[in-house]
């Protein structure tokens, strides 16, 4: 049986563009785990994407896999898109290319032109290929790249798309201190993507699965989590990764070792008892 995967960065533009990435005289150290080296996008780059997302930056398991959005902010980001339609013809790419370090740093390093600049090439290589019908930010950082984007000369003459700035699916996680408060950010988060559903749904001309529009209930239900489909992911990936919410950790005794060192855990069931 054929397994699917993605065949990489070999066509124009993307091509040249991995080539050209910005490097950490534009990142810098003190501001963005350059350690773990850049990481792109995820979806499709082949002109068949429909659906631009727009997250904020990889975290562990995206350092890995080399693929953005997905741990939890990507499969609950996979879960969103089902509802709209989606289960192929999207493409993902943040806000940065690198794991933004320590408190502040995105905000920081927002405005920067040659940041801005290399992903506004990003996005109009996909807008230039791609019949887009919407784009979705992911937070506020996602918010203003988008705003970069459509500020820039390129941007301007592109005309506009529909367009919504949602919350950052793991906001729930970084903004609550308790079960309890993380269980009310959850249902502030679902009434949130509930209402971009019901603007975007109608101005979605080609969904890969027709149906009607279903809502979020108030907490993440077990379909809200779907895997990572393995085309979207390099070959030879075990499926654990695709399937497991958390399997990657920062750990380390200092604030060195933690940032030098990532913990891989094959989950248990995966091998035999
Ligand atoms: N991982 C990503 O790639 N992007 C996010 O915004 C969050 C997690």
């Amino acid at each position: 049986m054929a397994i699917p995967f993605d065949r990489g960065y070999y066509k124009p533009p993307f091509v040249k563009l991995v080539s050209e990435y910005p490097g950490d005289d534009i990142y810098p150290v003190a501001d963005f785990r350059v350690e773990w080296g850049p990481v792109f996008h995820r979806g499709r780059l082949d002109g068949s994407a429909r659906v631009l997302i727009i997250g904020q930056d990889p975290a562990q398991h995206e350092a890995i896999v080399r693929r953005v959005l997905v741990g939890t902010a990507g499969k609950r980001a996979q879960g969103f898109l089902k509802r709209l339609g989606f289960t192929r013809n999207y493409v993902f790419i943040n806000t940065f290319l690198y794991s933004v370090y320590g408190q502040g740093g995105g905000n920081r390093h927002i405005e920067n032109t040659a940041i801005t600049a290399y992903r506004n090439r990003w996005i109009k290589a996909i807008l230039d290929r791609s019949p887009i019908d919407a784009v979705v930010a992911f937070g506020g950082l996602a918010n203003m790249a988008w705003r970069g984007w459509l500020t820039s000369s390129a941007g301007a003459s592109t005309g506009s798309l529909p367009f919504q700035h949602l919350t950052h699916p793991t906001w729930p996680e970084s903004s609550a201190r308790s079960r309890a408060e993380r269980e009310v950010a959850v249902e502030k988060l679902l009434k949130n993507w509930n209402d971009g559903l019901q603007a975007l749904k109608p101005v979605i001309q080609n969904p890969d699965v027709p149906g009607e529009l279903e809502l979020y209930g108030t907490a993440f239900g077990p379909d809200d989590l779907p895997d990572i489909p393995p085309d979207d992911l390099p070959p030879g990936l075990p499926a654990w990764m695709r399937t497991e919410e958390g399997w990657a950790d920062r750990k380390g005794e200092t604030v060195l070792e933690k940032r030098r060192t990532i913990v891989m855990r094959v989950p248990k069931g995966v091998l035999p008892p």
